[in-house]
């Protein structure tokens, strides 16, 4: 268990897609360090069960209905944000997945008769799967963003992905769009910084989750073929664990510890980025 950060008592987080796998381990993280809790996702009841769980475990936290993609449904969430807690220190743009209509069946093409392949892809599935990860985060960004700079020491965190910094096979939306995160994160922070807002990102690497496990296990729990690639490729040779992200987050948040820090997108990956294969 991490010390607790006694900077963050009193703040207030924004998580959008906090109800996720990775963004509730967040939630539960920060409120354990004092802070206010808003979970925003597009179903309220999702949002509820980890603020109630919050609650009860005798932090501050509410669940507010919101799509990143509707900027009036982030207006909204954002006037209940401030009813409630008057004020917004951290935005953590977590809201984000992938659709089988943006992924396609084969990793590479040779040409011959394939379920699907790059020719087949949706062009609505693969706007949409590119809108949730980047959009999203670009919408959240200027709906809190005016609040985030009432704030003293306020910061902005982007969830990327390692497949931004080399595409994943069978994903390109997803990899495009987290691309332009780390891209934006770094806009953001240039854009921002004689304010005080600092806008960093963190790259998971792979972590077994709602969003992934069709790709990473098979039916009855073994592991898929692209998962005995991802560990081979993971010097640490496991997958991520929701956990393994707070040291980075607690760190991001915490101004005492990183305030000279904005721009940057963080792996936490195992080794992976920094292994080439052989
Ligand atoms: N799981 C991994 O291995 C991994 C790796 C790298 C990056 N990430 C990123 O981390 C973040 C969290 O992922 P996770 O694995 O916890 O997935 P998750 O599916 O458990 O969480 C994503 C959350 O985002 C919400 N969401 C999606 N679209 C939304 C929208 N339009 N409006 C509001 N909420 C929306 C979903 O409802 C869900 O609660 C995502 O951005 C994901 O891309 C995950």
């Amino acid at each position: 268990m991490f010390p607790i950060h006694e900077n963050l008592e009193g703040k207030t987080a924004v998580i959008t897609g906090g109800s996720g796998v990775l963004c509730s381990e967040m939630a539960r993280e920060l409120s354990r360090h004092r802070v206010k809790v808003a979970i925003l996702n597009r179903t309220a009841e999702k949002g509820a069960a980890v603020s109630e769980e919050i609650e009860k475990a005798g932090g501050t936290a509410i669940a507010v209905a919101a799509d990143v993609l509707d900027r009036k449904s982030l207006e909204k969430a954002r006037e209940e944000v401030i009813k409630n807690f008057g004020h917004v220190d951290i935005l953590i743009n977590g809201a984000g997945g992938n659709h089988p209509d943006a992924i396609t069946s084969v990793e590479t093409y040779n040409g011959e008769s394939q379920e699907k392949s790059f020719f087949d892809m949706d062009e609505k599935g693969f706007s949409q799967v590119f809108a949730s990860n980047f959009t999203g985060t670009f919408l959240a960004s200027q709906v809190f963003g005016k609040e985030l700079l009432k704030q003293e020491s306020p910061i902005i965190i982007n969830i990327s992905s390692m497949s931004s910094y080399s595409p994943m096979t069978k994903v390109p939306a997803y990899s495009a769009a987290k691309s332009a995160i780390n891209n934006f994160t770094m806009w953001m922070a240039v854009h921002f910084a004689e304010t005080g807002l600092r806008v960093n990102a963190i790259a998971p690497g792979f972590f077994l989750t709602t969003q992934n496990r069709n790709l990473l296990l098979n039916e009855e729990g073994s592991y898929t073929a692209r998962s005995e690639k991802i560990i081979a490729h993971t010097p640490m040779k496991r997958f991520g664990q929701p956990k393994d992200l707070l040291g980075v987050l607690l760190w991001l948040a915490d101004e005492e510890y990183s305030g000279f820090v904005t721009g940057v997108t963080v792996p936490v990956d195992g080794g992976f980025m920094a292994y080439s294969g052989v």
